[in-house]
């Protein structure tokens, strides 16, 4: 077995890349202004999304600056550092990226966003969005952002050929038939097992492993404060996540999810646990669906759609705040959707959005199908549906520890500590 050396240096990236110029806060102009929009897609398969939202909102808004204030950092490890600061220094930009669900109840309980209900009733939204959606971007009666979509979280991404090479009969339905794949594929080929990046995506397999582990009922009772984490089913659990950890690969803190993905495409690694945002960055580098990459449940999760949600935000104090609803307008647009989220991978948070505009993807059109068929749910911790920030930091603070010092108590130890003080 690979023996496990992968360190913590990276965490974070280090880089704080901005995109492009920063807003100037200067307001509104007049002559058509700007509109500053915050997020952190500005990676492979994520800007391309970005992009394509951006060009029609110049489209119908001709006169107002786009700025596009992206921060890099895969699942907005930076990004959300940046923001915290600015939020709290009262700089706002115009509109920003968060998560639906207890993430963004961090934004509404600090103050830092405004209700967006006269806009929800102008737009008919509330027809629009699943109600399950719109109560998790409610607060007190009011509706605080607007989702663009709905990504998966528990999505394993394999190689058909390595496995083949392998001798691995189809992708691993179970736990255990996944440690027996990584095995054969240890024993068998050249290939990394599985696919790792920057330490948010061992935070990210970690979620996968719980949920396959636990099931979806037992995952999602996890997250009610106070839960107990101690327990034999954790530590099995946690077992196995150190068992899977054991065939990821070295040197993989300095890189971003996206080079974990590619490994699949390219040959390199057999598997990969990732959301679905891989299916746009695999379309964007041009990889074959069943020949260069295949897809299914991760292990132990087929039936459970394990969700988040993109959303933008109006903040309290934006600067531009007319050109901030014309920006939430085409975000919350069944076009500006189905612009969106083909080249994103992700499926449309709208329930009128044209299947047509995914039946080019295999994958997505397979994800459009399951969803709107209702099934199990449970909500990515990582990509903030059940947990907010504090408590998410801390499971992170976990974790690297954990690949520093390897000790699976003290990770179980510190996971339940964290249950404990909300
Ligand atoms: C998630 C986000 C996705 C995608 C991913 C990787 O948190 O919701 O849209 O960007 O991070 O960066």
């Amino acid at each position: 077995m690979r023996s496990r050396r992968w360190s913590v240096t990276a965490a974070g990236l280090g880089l704080v890349l901005v995109a492009s110029a920063c807003g100037d806060g200067g307001g509104d102009d007049g002559a058509g202004g700007q509109v500053e929009v915050f997020s952190w897609w500005t990676g492979g398969g994520e800007e391309a999304g970005l992009d394509a939202l951006i060009e029609r909102f110049e489209q119908e808004n001709e006169g107002v600056e786009f700025v596009n204030a992206a921060v890099a950092g895969g699942s907005g490890t930076n990004a959300q550092a940046v923001l915290e600061g600015r939020l709290q220094s009262q700089d706002p930009p115009d509109s920003f990226q968060g998560h639906a669900g207890a993430e963004l109840q961090d934004y509404i309980e600090a103050g830092y966003i405004q209700p967006l209900d006269d806009f929800f009733d102008e737009q008919g939204l509330h027809d629009a969005y699943p109600d399950q959606l719109v109560e998790q971007i409610s607060y007190d009666g009011s509706v605080y952002s607007v989702p663009v979509n709905i990504h998966r979280s528990n999505v394993m991404w394999f190689n058909p050929a390595l496995l083949e090479e392998a001798g691995v009969d189809g992708p691993p339905e179970t736990l255990d038939e996944f440690v027996e794949a990584l095995e054969a594929v240890e024993a068998e080929t050249d290939a990394i097992p599985v696919a790792v990046g920057a330490q948010w995506t061992v935070d990210h397999l970690l979620e996968s492993v719980l949920l396959g582990s636990l099931g979806a009922d037992a995952y999602n009772a996890l997250w009610e404060p106070g839960a107990n984490w101690d327990t034999p089913e954790m530590a099995e659990a946690l077992e196995t996540f150190e068992t899977i950890m054991a065939f990821t690969q070295e040197e993989s803190a300095a890189e971003d999810w996206q080079e974990a993905a590619r490994r699949v495409s390219d040959g390199e690694a057999a598997f990969n646990i990732m959301g679905d945002w891989a299916a746009g960055y695999f379309d964007e580098l041009g990889a074959l669906p069943g020949e260069d990459y295949d897809w299914a449940a991760s292990p132990g999760t087929d039936g459970t759609y394990m969700w988040l949600s993109d959303s933008f935000t109006l903040p309290e104090g934006a600067p531009n705040e007319e050109q901030a609803l014309s920006w939430l307008e085409l975000v919350a647009s069944q076009e500006g959707q189905d612009l969106f989220n083909p080249v994103k991978g992700s499926i449309p948070a709208r329930e009128d959005a044209d299947p047509a505009e995914y039946a080019d993807s295999p994958y997505l059109e397979s994800a459009l199908a399951e969803w709107q068929a209702g099934p199990q749910l449970a909500g990515s911790f990582w990509h903030g549906v059940t947990v907010g920030n504090r408590w998410k930091n801390d499971i992170d603070t976990a974790v690297g520890l954990y690949l520093q010092n390897g000790d699976l108590d003290v990770l179980n130890e510190a996971l339940h500590e964290a249950a404990q003080t909300e």
